[in-house]
Parts: C-alpha cells; sequence; structure tokens
C-alpha cells in the first residue's frame, strides 16, 4: 500500500502518495516507537474524557478503550508491526485500531490533534526520564556517602592546578561530588515541577469548540493542570531543553568525577583500586587494567551536550506554532537519556566497587610542603605576623626545605630561627597533615568532624 495510493490519515485532498524520498524524510516510527506507551496513556485519558463529556458516546468510547488496550499489548509484546508508511507512533496506533475495532477508532481524534497528541506524549517521556534520573542520581550520592564514611578521617592531598595544596581528607573529596550531584538533584525537581502541564486539548493550536475537559485529562495523565495558552502547549519543547540542560550539568559532573578515578587509579598515583568488574584489560600488555569505565563516561558530556545544542539550534527562530522541524527534538534526548542512566549506572557501580588506598593518600598528603599554609597561619596566630609577612617568611622555609631536600617538619628549629627567629618549637604542632586537616574546622571545612556532621546531614536527607 505505502506509496501507491494517498495516505489514509490525511490523504483526502491527495490524488498521489508520496515519493520514497518523500517517505524517508517524513517517516518518524523509526524512532518514535519509544512514545508508544505514553501516545496510548494518551488516548486513553482523552477517549475517556470524549466519553464522559458525550463527546463521543459512551459505547464507541468503550470499545476504543480496549482496542487501545490491545494495541498497548501487541506492541508490548513485539507482536506489532510498524509501518513506515503510517509515519509515525500516532498514526500506527490509530490504524492498528481502526483494523481492531472498526470505524469508531475515527472517533478518538475528535477535538485532538497530532500537535498536542506529540507534545503530551515527549512530555510524559521526558517527565519518566527526569524520575529516572532522579533516582540514579541519588544512588550515585549514596555510593559517595559509602566512600565517605570509610575514609572520614584519611588524610590525602586537596589539589589545585592538580599541584599539592593543601592537607584534605578523603571523606571531604567525597563529600564535594554529593553536593554537586545534590544540585543536579535539584535542578531536575525544579524541571519537573515546571514541565508538568498538559497539552492535550490544545488541539492543533488553537483549542477546540468541542465541550473538552482538559482538567480530567491533565489529571488522568498525572499532570498539576493543563497548559494555559494552546499555541504555547504545542509550540515549545523547553521541557525536553531543561532535561538536557540538567543531563548536560550531570554529565560535567560525572566527567569531573571520572578523570580523577582515571588519574587516581594510575600506578604513579594509586589512590584508589577500582574493580575488576569496572575495569578492562590490554590484548598486548599483560599488566594492565585499564579504567574503561570511567573514560567512556569522562566522554558522555560530548553527546548529552552536543544534543541539547542540537535541539536549542533546532527549536531557535521557530515561528509559533509547530513545524516539523520539532519532530527533530526526539532522537537527541533519546540518545541523551540512554547515555546519561548509563553513565550514571556504571559511575555508582565503580564508586561502590573501589578501594582508596589510605597509605598512598597520607604518604601524597605531606608531599609538596602542603602544610606550608599552615605554617604561615601559626605565625599569624602565635606571633602576631601580618599574613603576608608570614607568607614570606613560610616561602623563604619552603625554599630551605627544597634545597635541603628535606619536608617542611623536617627542618631542625635553628634551621627555622635562621629565617625568623621568633619561631619556637611550637610549629612543628602545626606540621603534621592530621593536625592540619583536624584544624579546618570552619564550617564546611576538611576536618573530619565537619566532614562526619556533613555525612550525617545528607544521609538524613537521602532518607526521606
Ligand atoms: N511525528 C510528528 C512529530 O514528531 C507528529 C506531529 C505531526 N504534526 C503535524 N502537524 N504534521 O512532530
Amino acid at each position: 500500500m505505502a506509496g501507491q495510493k494517498s495516505n489514509e490519515m490525511w490523504g483526502g485532498r491527495f490524488a498521489e502518495g508520496p515519493d520514497a524520498i518523500m517517505r524517508a524524510i517524513n517517516a518518524s516510527i523509526g524512532f518514535d516507537r519509544r512514545l508508544a506507551s505514553q501516545d496510548i496513556a494518551g488516548s486513553l485519558a482523552h477517549v475517556d474524557m470524549l466519553g464522559a463529556t458525550g463527546i463521543v458516546d459512551k459505547a464507541d468510547a468503550k470499545q476504543i478503550k480496549a482496542g487501545l488496550e490491545t494495541v498497548l499489548r501487541e506492541i508490548q509484546s513485539g507482536d506489532f508491526s510498524f509501518s513506515e508508511a503510517l509515519e509515525d507512533i500516532h498514526m500506527n496506533v490509530e490504524a492498528r485500531l481502526r483494523d481492531l475495532i472498526g470505524p469508531a477508532a475515527g472517533r478518538l481524534h475528535t477535538a485532538r490533534s497530532r500537535n498536542d497528541q506529540v507534545a503530551t506524549d515527549f512530555r510524559l517521556w521526558v517527565r519518566d526520564q527526569l524520575d529516572g534520573a532522579d533516582a540514579a542520581i541519588t544512588a550515585l550520592m549514596q555510593a559517595l556517602l559509602g566512600q565517605a564514611e570509610k575514609g572520614v578521617d584519611w588524610v590525602m592531598p586537596g589539589f589545585t592546578h592538580l599541584q599539592s595544596a593543601q592537607p584534605v581528607t578523603w571523606g571531604h573529596h567525597m563529600m564535594a561530588y554529593v553536593e554537586m550531584f545534590s544540585r543536579d538533584l535539584g535542578r531536575i525537581r525544579d524541571a519537573r515541577r515546571r514541565m508538568n502541564e498538559s497539552p492535550l486539548g490544545a488541539a492543533a493550536l488553537a483549542g477546540t469548540s468541542f465541550p473538552i475537559d482538559r482538567d480530567m485529562t491533565a489529571k488522568a495523565l498525572g499532570f498539576d493542570r493543563p497548559c494555559a495558552n494552546s499555541l504555547d502547549a504545542v509550540s515549545d519543547r523547553d521541557f525536553a531543553l531543561e532535561f538536557l540542560s540538567v543531563s548536560s550539568i550531570c554529565a560535567m559532573h560525572l566527567s569531573r568525577l571520572s578523570e580523577e578515578l582515571v588519574i587516581w587509579s594510575t600506578a604513579q598515583f594509586r589512590f584508589v583500586r577500582l574493580s575488576d568488574r569496572f575495569s578492562t584489560g590490554s590484548s598486548i600488555m599483560p599488566q594492565k587494567k585499564n579504567p574503561d569505565a570511567a573514560e567512556l563516561i569522562r566522554a558522555k558530556i560530548g553527546r548529552i551536550m552536543g544534543a541539547n545544542v542540537a535541539l536549542m539550534i533546532v527549536m531557535k527562530g521557530l515561528a509559533l506554532t509547530y513545524s516539523k522541524d520539532m519532530q527533530e527534538d526526539k532522537e537527541p534526548v533519546f540518545d541523551a537519556a540512554d547515555n546519561l542512566f548509563l553513565a550514571l549506572a556504571a559511575m555508582t557501580g565503580m564508586v561502590n566497587d573501589m578501594t582508596a588506598v589510605p597509605e598512598t593518600l597520607k604518604a601524597a598528603a605531606g608531599a609538596g610542603f602542603a602544610t606550608a599554609t599552615d605554617l604561615a597561619d601559626w605565625l599569624v596566630r602565635e606571633k602576631g605576623l601580618a599574613f603576608r609577612d608570614a607568607h614570606h617568611v613560610t616561602g623563604a622555609l619552603v625554599a630551605l626545605a627544597e634545597t635541603k631536600d628535606c619536608a617542611l617538619h623536617e627542618l631542625t628549629l635553628s634551621d627555622m630561627q635562621s629565617v625568623n627567629d621568633e619561631i619556637d618549637e611550637g610549629v612543628y604542632s602545626v606540621l603534621s597533615v592530621e593536625n592540619s586537616v583536624a584544624s579546618r574546622m570552619s564550617y564546611g571545612g576538611t576536618a573530619p568532624e565537619q566532614v562526619r556532621f556533613q555525612i550525617k546531614r545528607w544521609k538524613e536527607i537521602l532518607e526521606q
């Protein structure tokens, strides 16, 4: 049938069917079949409303409903044959409904258009992804909390410019990511709240002359309310853009954590051991254990952010309301969602499985004169120096230690006094990495006591 006669859904004014190339560029069934269950949920809500308001008589509504349920079962069990000639999921479902129940199927599309239909389907689909991301990010936060608890007071180097800066704790470093992912979670919840309005009933663009009940369909589909402007309802895809934008930010966070795991798992660092379950070997070098999962997660931002840019550019400059350009909204979102979930699951598995090595962390923590700031602070606190002067004195002590090839705490008191004669024995108390981190008691600081407080706070929040 395809191509031989005009389209059975809209072919009334067409003498000829579409060219094969036209069909190929026009059809979306190859990908929008992923909206099948949302499409049928939308139709069920619509037909219930048509029956309840008397727009369609009750017997027809009942028959349509039963038919839609059969179509859904066929799709779910893989018995459904999708047709490119029928363009998209909406017309595939409706055509099958007609096969099953006959002419009554033609009443389903009363007071509706594919424009509000697809806007509804896609919102429902994106809403499911937001809910899935909510759960997946929560699981990752729990994995990070587990790591933080295990090494709440393990000292390690904190870096700026990837140079040793000041000692911090493993727990503190893990909790930094908990904060980051919690903001992703917040953005997801914000986006969900904003997008949860029903486009159904906007019809093609102007609303409808039928006495529909939009509150009823909105409620049936779990929306908070119907969209208040029919033109906007069929036009905008900002809800999908928000999903892509929060996904991009989340993927960026995942990418940074991945990069750290890649660095930390090298033979040079040995801060963490990744489990076999989340590593791969090399086909030529028998000793290799590669952090492939971390590398792939690090790269996912490319396609997720790419999807965000792609859809933004599709939508840019489109006059209201619907244009077929908007059919290009789905594939980037599908791909981004699939990859975000894969990345989140892989990261959660990797974090749960990995083992930090406290000895190596500690050995590295003191490297690079990491307690120099503690020394400068001591000069300010104990000897009344201005911070700028203390900074200068400490710099001279670091230079001295460098020429003697020793650590700060290995300088003798007379070495110290050769730089500043006010320095006394007390200084050694601040040069150990443990004392350094324990002293960082400011709110949000790296002292184990502060980190414990944050872990407790987050556990309580996540338990709710
Ligand atoms: N397959 C279409 C899409 O995804 C459905 C809407 C079609 N509407 C139209 N006016 N041609 O955008």
